[in-house]
């Protein structure tokens, strides 16, 4: 009798190689099939859930499928109903276009399954991200001790700061986080995390370039403590998610250090400008932060999730995450021997260093260089040709590929509702045509258009043409006399 331990069959999980590698080129096929054809096809599709839910709703099938068809329902009917993100006129919130050695470090990644918590498990994967958040920390002009970590993106990376900067406070009482106007949700959210209730996080306000006003943080800050509250933390924007505005970060820098708070920068969509010459000035200051979010999946063109967060002394970091419980004491291998999962949230992490480095490599920082410094330049075209218009107003200065604007024709003496409606009205036409995707905000309680310009493929073309579109829809919206 045969033994049934010698010869174990496969497990049903398994695939034979052939298969593996069919199904994994039918994939490739699909998505340059996608990447090449993407301008063709809209730049948004919305399905309601009452259209998808019966498409797609069921139980997990007992037995397994033939994988075409699984693949064919998935190309179907789930990824067309999405906004396509990397599309040339998807303009709205912000956009990420990554680049396709950045895929392909993906795959890798996953492929080979890398756990990228400790040494132990992943030596080279972890020097890979030292060399990147290394790479990162030049960037910034951190001194050597500076370092970082990949995270989930800059929610993840806002909070990871938060927490460094109370664990360093020495977790003090009725701790006060001050924040621009501008200021991004996630900082916020981190702040619930971490024990900051509302009451205790300042909007301090903007001048009108949105950008933080010193003057009246340092005020605040002094009544703070006069009440005996604790000044815990300043975030300045390098890149406000509205506007593009950078705060006055050497201002800042040196208020912080008077007041002995953290100086956080969220630089999230930003931050990566600082790779332009041009944009130098504007950052200055940036290298006296305590810590840095930046987000690689926004302008430095890699897919999701690869948000960082750099600090200027990793034992900062270290100092407030680094756990060692005893089921993990083979992985201590030395200070040099970095364990990722110290300086954060997650002790399984994915190997995200790879599709940053592979992609650089491959392309060359001036390619990077280049496309941040393109859109910067359309988003400055979209300003003098939106000025140039009659029929279209700015809501503040252009800044980091960001355009705030509205069509307001001149001699319409439209109420300020009847400019919100017209303009909502524009923005739904175009969005639901597909042909260009942009999105709206608010600046000091006024409707905008907003336009983010931070996809490589973006020609100036394609931000004229939306820009002319709205100027088309919105007169033939006026000229239909509904609105009046
Ligand atoms: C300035 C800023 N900070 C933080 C975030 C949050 O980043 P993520 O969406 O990667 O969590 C964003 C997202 O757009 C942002 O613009």
């Amino acid at each position: 009798m045969k033994d049934p331990d010698e010869h174990p069959q496969p497990s049903d999980l398994e695939l034979p190689p052939d298969e593996m590698r069919r199904l994994g080129y039918h994939v490739v096929d699909l998505l340059v099939d996608r990447w090449t054809n993407l301008r063709d096809g809209p730049a948004w599709q919305f399905s309601p859930r009452d259209e998808l839910e019966p498409l797609l709703w069921g139980p997990p099938p007992e037995e397994g499928r033939d994988p075409d068809q699984v693949i064919g329902e998935v190309v179907d009917r789930v990824l067309p109903k999405a906004g396509r993100i990397d599309h040339p006129r998807f303009f709205a919130f912000i956009p990420s276009s990554p680049t396709w050695p950045s895929v392909m470090g993906d795959f890798l990644a996953t492929g080979f399954n890398v756990f990228q918590g400790t040494w132990l498990e992943s030596a080279g994967p972890s020097q890979l991200e030292l060399v990147v958040m290394d790479w990162f920390r030049e960037w910034l002009g951190f001194p050597e001790e500076g370092g970082g970590l990949l995270t989930s993106g800059g929610s993840a990376a806002n909070l990871c700061a938060l927490v460094a900067a109370r664990e360093r406070a020495g977790n003090p009482v009725d701790p006060v986080l001050y924040v621009s106007d501008q200021g991004h949700s996630s900082l916020e959210r981190a702040a619930r995390i971490v024990g900051i209730p509302s009451e205790s996080i300042r909007r301090i306000p903007t001048d009108e370039e949105y950008r933080l006003d010193v003057a009246l943080l340092a005020e605040a800050v002094v009544t703070d403590r006069a009440k005996g509250l604790h000044p815990l933390c300043v975030s300045a924007n390098a890149g406000a998610t509205n506007t593009g505005a950078i705060d006055p970060l050497d201002g800042i820098a040196v208020l912080a250090k008077e007041e002995d708070l953290w100086f956080h920068i969220d630089g999230a969509y930003g931050g990566f400008a600082l790779l332009v010459p041009s944009e130098a000035e504007s950052f200055r200051g940036i290298e006296k932060a305590d810590s840095v979010t930046l987000d690689p999946h926004k302008w430095l063109f890699q897919p999701y999730e690869t948000g960082c967060l750099m600090v200027r002394d990793t034992q900062t970091l270290e100092g407030a995450f680094r756990i060692l419980p005893e089921y993990l004491q083979d992985t201590a291998l030395g200070k040099e021997h970095v364990n990722f999962a110290d300086r954060g949230i997650q002790l399984t992490r994915g190997f995200r260093a790879l599709k940053i480095w592979m992609s650089v490599q491959t392309l060359g920082l001036k390619a990077f260089r280049e496309a941040i410094e393109t859109g910067i330049r359309h988003a400055r075209e979209a300003e003098r040709y939106i000025t140039g218009s009659p029929a279209l107003e700015m809501m503040g200065p252009s800044s980091l590929g960001i355009v705030c604007f509205r069509f307001r024709p001149p001699g319409s003496d439209m109420s300020k509702e009847k400019v919100e409606e017209l303009n909502l009205e524009i923005q739904d036409e175009i969005v639901d045509s597909g042909f260009a995707m942009m999105s709206s905000t608010r600046l000091r309680g006024e409707f905008s258009l907003r336009l983010s310009i931070l996809n490589y493929r973006s020609t100036w073309e394609d931000v004229q043409e939306t820009l002319e579109e709205v100027v088309r829809v919105g007169k033939r919206r006026l000229g239909k006399g509904g609105l009046g």
